[in-house]
């Protein structure tokens, strides 16, 4: 399967950005993110890197950023307006620990080849709630090796959703691909936020529309 597809998912609904954004659009050169910085192995080693794939408006990668500022984020998502909402964020604070990759984050991981992440976050994807449209999630297995891959050993990944159907659909890729332990023993386990966890505007938006958020972590297995 070509996960690229997913472009036509993302692109479309994109609204032009007001004048201010433009401006702040301007300053994504010094944050963006660079390949070449995973090319020193010790910077891998010492540093603990995060990864957030589709941080829309990019609230959660801001306030962990400023809270952690020894740790790296680097932060990927389609949307322009996100991207310059976030660099609004980061040029206002004098954040110097996230960088930010502009576009499709299958052509994102592709690119990586290694082991560079301490944690990855999805939190809540797109749901492509219809059938006809699974092919479009961003969890296909696929996707999950390649998470696999690109996560240090015993590293965490977190999947929120507040659409069973997604979740059910991650367990079960999950289930057999066998590659990483989900982290849960009890409901509270998927019903209660992570720990230290800050909360997203699309999370707030479906619980004000009474849809029921639930939260997955995985560890690496091997
Ligand atoms: C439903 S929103 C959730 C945003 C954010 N994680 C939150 O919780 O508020 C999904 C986000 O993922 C982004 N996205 C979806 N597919 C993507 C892809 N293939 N590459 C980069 N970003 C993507 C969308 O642009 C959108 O901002």
């Amino acid at each position: 399967m070509n996960l690229n597809n997913n472009l036509i998912s993302v692109k479309g609904r994109e609204r032009p950005l007001s004048q201010k954004q433009k401006q702040v659009f301007l300053s994504l050169p010094k944050y963006a993110f660079n390949f070449s910085l995973f090319r020193d192995i010790d910077y891998i080693n010492k540093n603990k890197i995060y990864l957030e794939i589709g941080f829309g408006s990019g609230e959660i990668i801001f306030k962990e950023a400023k809270k952690n500022p020894y740790n790296i984020y680097i932060g990927v998502e389609y949307y322009k307006r996100g991207v310059a909402q976030l660099l609004k964020k980061i040029e206002y604070n004098g954040l110097k620990n996230i960088k930010i990759s502009h576009g499709n984050a299958h052509k994102f991981l592709e690119k990586l080849s290694g082991v560079f992440f301490d944690e990855v976050w999805l939190f809540f994807p797109d749901p492509w709630p219809k059938k006809r449209h699974e092919k479009r999630r961003f969890i296909q297995k696929e996707s999950i090796n390649k998470l696999h891959e690109i996560i240090k050993p015993e590293g965490n990944l977190y999947i929120s959703s507040d659409d069973k159907s997604y979740i059910s659909w991650t367990l079960s890729l999950f289930n057999q691909n066998n590659k990483f332990d989900w982290l849960a023993y009890s409901r509270l386990d998927w019903e209660k936020p992570y720990k230290d966890y800050h909360g997203s505007r699309y999370e707030e938006k479906g619980i004000k529309k009474k849809r029921k958020p639930y939260f997955l972590k995985f560890k690496k297995i091997n």
